[in-house]
């Protein structure tokens, strides 16, 4: 069960590798495609282990008619980005028109832009509707390498001085702390990378004293502490348990076994997907962005799209679903 979208058919128009494992693919739409904000995204039909399923990605700037995303090719993939890779141009696909649910305010007087790795797809969006403003803008944009980092020549022609790389292989790291404490009062942060960065953002931003709704934030759903293995699930009350496999969410797995379950978003930031724990083995690597950290410390509760178990086992309540 999910929000209504509004899906159409297209097909391939280009591809295009614009970094180290990441390609710009761009979907020629049927229909009209209305104007769309910087940090918007689409949802993508793919086939998945023979199964249809679904995967967001950040909706780019491009051509009337055209909706372009850029996908970074997963070593752990669970699917989404091996599909997308094998997309040939001429290919029929289908995807949503976008929906914006990582929204500019516009009304700042300075803001900060905090990309980590495949994270820079919305922001780059955002820093060229800025910069076409005449916002006062900072780029900070930090990836394990320079290869690894796209949009670099356009965002420096763009930002000029006001985009700083961090190379990580070089030594260079985003010093949030640094960041945030140089940066003019009122500043409202735009954030996106793995949940690693959002959690010492958190802290950092905290710490200087300002405003958490100044702090705005989405992560990759897919980006957890521990690498992903295989678990199980028993449902309280059923004669039932799950296998979840490493290339697939608990909530996949539910799914497929027949669980009927609300969700919407996908990426840990709806919370309806969340089920509670009743028992475990191992912790949980939460992934979300739903649940508080005091939550997530209580570990009662768990994100069924993306967050995952480390030991073997747990026991969940799935509450009011069938
Ligand atoms: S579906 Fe939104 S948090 Fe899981």
């Amino acid at each position: 069960m999910r929000n209504r979208l509004d899906w159409r058919e297209a097909r391939v128009a280009e591809i295009r590798d614009i970094a180290e494992k990441v390609r710009l693919i761009s979907f020629e739409v049927d229909g009209k495609v209305p104007r769309f904000d910087p940090g918007s995204h689409v949802t993508v039909g793919v086939i998945i282990h023979g199964e249809p399923a679904i995967r967001t990605y950040t909706a780019l700037p491009a051509p009337a008619g055209q909706i372009a995303v850029a996908v970074k090719l997963h070593e752990q993939s669970r699917g989404g980005s091996r599909f997308m890779w094998q997309l040939q141009p001429g290919q029929a696909a289908r995807l949503t028109l976008p929906e914006n649910r990582f929204e500019l305010s516009w009304r700042a007087p300075h803001y900060l832009l905090v990309a980590g790795g495949i994270g820079i797809t919305p922001i780059y969006g955002m820093a060229q509707a800025l910069a076409a403003r005449r916002a006062s803008l900072r780029l900070v944009y930090g990836a394990r390498s320079r290869a690894q980092m796209a949009f670099v020549d356009e965002l420096a022609e763009l930002l000029g001085d006001r985009l700083a790389l961090c190379d990580n292989s070089a030594g260079a790291h985003v010093d949030l702390a640094a960041e945030f404490a140089a940066a003019p009062p009122e500043t409202e942060v735009y954030l996106c990378g793995p949940i690693g960065m959002l959690e010492a953002a958190k802290t950092a931003w905290q710490a200087s004293g300002r405003p958490l709704s100044r702090l705005r934030y989405e992560v990759f759903g897919d980006s957890g502490i521990h690498a992903e293995k295989r678990f199980s699930v028993d449902i309280v009350n059923r004669d039932l348990t799950i296998e979840v496999r490493p290339d697939e969410t608990l909530l996949d797995a539910l799914i497929g076994a027949g669980v009927e379950m609300i969700y919407d978003c996908q990426r840990g930031e709806c919370g309806l997907c969340a089920v509670k724990v009743l028992e475990r083995t191992g912790e949980i690597d939460h992934r979300d962005v739903f649940l508080s950290s005091a939550e997530k410390a209580e570990s009662d509760r768990m994100c069924a799209c993306v967050s995952r178990l480390t030991g073997d086992n747990a026991v969940i309540d799935i509450g009011y679903r069938r």
